[in-house]
């Protein structure tokens, strides 16, 4: 049994799902939560995923108490009437964290795709701290995206046969993106592809980011005002608490492009179109590395730290001024951004699911391990 119920974890889980679909081995049942509704049904529709059960529990301005708690009550009820051997919960979300607890209350072993993942700061990113850690205590077996990752649960004192190092299946999602012939439904973001402006991608929807929200919008606009040969993309999160904080500091004109969010094949040709990326996105820490546009991650933390260490991402918080000079060096100097330009893959090769199934294989006694993922 997949669950998921947001849009990184829809892309993170596609290739899986893919994966088992294909695999006698297996009987599969797909579950979404329906945390997301547009966000999600835009993956499902990319990637051909109709889940087999939706919960449909998005409903604007619930509490995180009322989202899990009516996750647990679906799940539990599906768990009851499908009786799966495993569970698969992706990554920290409210989603996933529930799916993991549903299961375990229920006998049925979960396994974490995505595993191991920390801060050490338990309000930040929040909840998402506080929900893998959780995921990972009630855990039979822990896929870890990187050795990063593996050192974090060893150091959590996580049994060493219960950990795989798997690479990340967001790489994977993404190979298969570029495979893809997208075009822009927007004229305004198709136009991009006929012109050679640069172009900064700009994302933020973190819940600890709220209040900051207000200081990344006036640092767009700033940007904006200082580059006005320069293009400014924001595919604005549906969360209207993001839109209300956001929307009144910048002003959509000829250089700053505000579009609802973009389709995922949309989304990664206008990355792979980027020339620099500013976000507090977990996901696309992962991928822009891999198409070696840097980015300046708007966040206290981070616990992805394989890029920052690669040099390719840089930690930059949330204060209006620090963010513009950051991004002012990299658009100004050439050498600066030549030296974070570089295309790196520490978080996966596109294998990550072939390992994933092979490891859940394994663990039903169907199968053995593949070798782990190495950059
Ligand atoms: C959630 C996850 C976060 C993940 C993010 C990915 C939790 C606690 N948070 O945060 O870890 O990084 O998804 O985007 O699990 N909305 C819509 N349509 C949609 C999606 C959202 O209208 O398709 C609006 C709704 O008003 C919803 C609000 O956005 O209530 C917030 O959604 P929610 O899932 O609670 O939190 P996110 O900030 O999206
Ligand atoms: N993404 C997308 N459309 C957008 C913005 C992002 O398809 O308009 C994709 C992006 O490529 C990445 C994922 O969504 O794979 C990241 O999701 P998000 O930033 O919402 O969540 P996080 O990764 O921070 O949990």
């Amino acid at each position: 049994m997949t669950v998921y119920g947001t849009r990184p974890e829809a892309i993170k889980i596609a290739p899986v799902v893919s994966a088992l679909r294909g695999d006698p081995r297996f009987d599969l049942v797909v579950i979404s939560t329906g945390q997301h509704r547009e966000m999600l049904e835009q993956v499902n529709a990319r990637f051909g995923i109709k889940p087999d059960y939706d919960l449909a529990l998005m409903k604007p301005g619930q509490s995180l108490n009322e989202l899990v708690w009516r996750a647990l009550e679906g799940l539990d009820a599906l768990i009851t009437k499908e009786k799966p051997d495993i569970i698969i919960s992706q990554g920290d979300t409210s989603t996933a964290m529930a799916a993991a607890l549903a299961g375990f209350n229920r006998g049925v072993r979960v396994v974490h795709l995505e595993a191991g993942l920390r801060t050490q700061d338990i309000s930040s990113p929040f909840p998402e701290e506080a929900n893998r850690r959780i995921i990972g205590q009630v855990a039979s077996l822990h896929l870890a995206p990187t050795n990063v990752s593996l050192e974090n649960l060893r150091r959590e004192s996580f049994p060493a046969e219960d950990i795989v190092v798997t690479g990340n299946t967001v790489i994977d999602a993404l190979l298969a993106a570029s495979t893809w012939d997208v075009s822009f439904e927007d004229p305004r973001l198709e136009e991009l592809r006929r012109n050679d402006k640069r172009v900064v991608l700009l994302t933020t929807h973190r819940r600890e980011n709220l209040n900051a929200m207000k200081e990344i919008g006036g640092a767009i606009q700033d940007l904006a005002k200082t580059y006005p040969n320069c293009v400014f993309t924001l595919p604005l999160h549906l969360n209207p608490r993001v839109r209300e904080a956001v929307l009144p500091e910048v002003e959509d004109n000829s250089n700053v492009i505000i579009t609802d969010p973009l389709p995922y094949d949309q989304f990664t040709a206008l990355m792979a179109r980027s020339y620099l990326v500013l976000t507090d996105s977990g996901g696309i820490q992962e991928e822009a590395p891999s198409l070696g546009k840097p980015v300046l991650v708007m966040r206290e933390n981070t616990e992805r730290p394989e890029a920052i260490v690669a040099g390719t991402v840089k930690l930059v918080g949330t204060d209006r001024k620090r963010i513009v000079e950051e991004a002012r060096t990299l658009l100004d100097d050439k050498r600066a951004y030549e030296v974070m330009a570089n295309a790196v893959n520490p978080y996966g090769d596109g294998k990550a699911s072939s390992r994933v199934i092979a490891a859940i294989a394994e663990l039903v006694g169907v199968g053995r391990r593949m070798p782990q993922f190495e950059p």
